[in-house]
């Protein structure tokens, strides 16, 4: 390089350095106090080769070493991290969501915290997100991040990712809005954002569309939740011991009735169908699948095609007559989770449906 481009170049990094040195000057104290719970995933995953970016080990990286590799998040708030889980988000359970979630609740109640964000395996993220939307009695700024690739990859996502969740757990405009999720500059609702792609950066969307970007450390928004969440959720964790049991069977041609029988037969008070099209139940497992409802498991009608629409009631099915409920635009993994924290106490199928509407 020759002198005067190394010239240029010296004075760009001045000028750079002088610009950021205001930014990171900021006060301490009119700094937000954001807490990171960490449970694993790939945003804490490490790959073998720096073109490892789909196949490394998920939860390996512990999560001060995640905050120590992001040092910009020190210019937007006062950060620290706390280690719930380190594990892949596929192995998360009803038990591990009531102790994050409980984690949650307590930290939302400290004055020295302003807001949280969740480091998360991408698998199950979704879920984690609607159930705190559903159970966290809080204004503040909920914010479940995850990554598509490994901080040890090309094109790594997670630092940015983590960098937009802070900055959006940060601002008073995040407050009220419920749970929200931000990963590839987007900010989604946590109650309808779903992983529609599996092994792209992208991998987020919500069948209604995001609620808006984050872009270089700022949250645009346009459009916010109308469902019930948070502070306006009649279900709170502080009075929830156990989740419950909910399945779902993923329907099919040539389907029989063997799941529906054994899930009934193991306990579960609810069988969320993820039916065929418009949540379709097949004439051979019809009889068996009425006999169950009828014997008081709740029957939920849910579709496994649930790219911007929803199950239309009495549509394909008399749901009226059979007694069954319908999962709305909730996807089968969303009506499992809202299921499961509804019926911790028993309900009828009309308040269970009127759940589905609200939420
Ligand atoms: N095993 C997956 C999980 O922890 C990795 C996917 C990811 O985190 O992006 O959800």
């Amino acid at each position: 390089m020759n002198n005067q481009c190394m010239v240029i170049r010296q004075f760009s990094n001045t000028l750079f350095f002088l610009f950021l040195v205001p930014l990171s000057i900021q006060a301490q104290g009119e700094l937000s106090n954001i807490v990171i719970l960490a449970t694993g995933g790939t945003i804490a995953g490490s790959g073998a080769t720096s073109t490892s970016s789909a196949s490394y080990e998920s939860a390996t990286v512990g999560v001060d070493a995640l905050i120590q590799a992001v040092p910009e998040l020190t210019e937007l708030a006062n950060v620290r991290g706390e280690q719930v889980f380190q594990i892949a988000s596929q192995d998360y359970t009803n038990e591990r969501l009531l102790q994050l979630g409980r984690r949650v609740s307590e930290l939302v109640k400290s004055d020295d915290v302003d807001g949280i964000v969740i480091t998360h395996g991408t698998d199950t993220l979704e879920e984690t997100g609607f159930f705190l939307n559903l159970v966290i009695h809080t204004e503040k700024p909920i914010v479940v991040v995850g990554a598509m690739r490994p901080g040890t990859a090309l094109s790594a996502d997670g630092a940015l990712n983590l960098f937009n969740a802070v900055a959006l757990a940060s601002s008073a405009d995040s407050r009220g809005k419920g749970v929200l999720i931000t990963l590839n500059d987007e900010i989604h609702t946590a109650r309808d954002a779903t992983k529609s792609i599996n092994i792209r950066p992208n991998a987020f969307s919500s069948p209604w569309g995001p609620l808006g970007m984050v872009v270089e450390r700022q949250a645009y928004w346009f459009r916010a939740p109308v469902k019930r969440h948070t502070v306006h959720s009649e279900f709170n964790i502080d009075e929830i011991d156990k989740l419950a049991n909910v399945q779902v069977v993923y329907a099919h041609g040539n389907l029989d009735d063997t799941l529906y029988k054994e899930h009934q037969r193991n306990g579960a008070v609810a069988i969320i169908h993820a039916g065929t099209g418009n949540g379709s139940v097949s004439s051979h497992i019809f009889a068996t699948v009425l006999g169950i409802s009828q014997s008081g498991v709740h029957f939920i009608r849910s579709s496994r095609v649930m790219q911007g629409g929803f199950v239309l009631r009495n549509g394909e099915e008399d749901d009226d007559a059979n007694g069954w409920v319908v999962s709305h635009d909730l996807n089968p993994q969303k009506a499992r989770i809202l299921a499961a924290v509804a019926l911790t106490q028993s309900r009828s199928a009309g308040d269970l449906q009127r759940i589905f509407w609200e939420y």
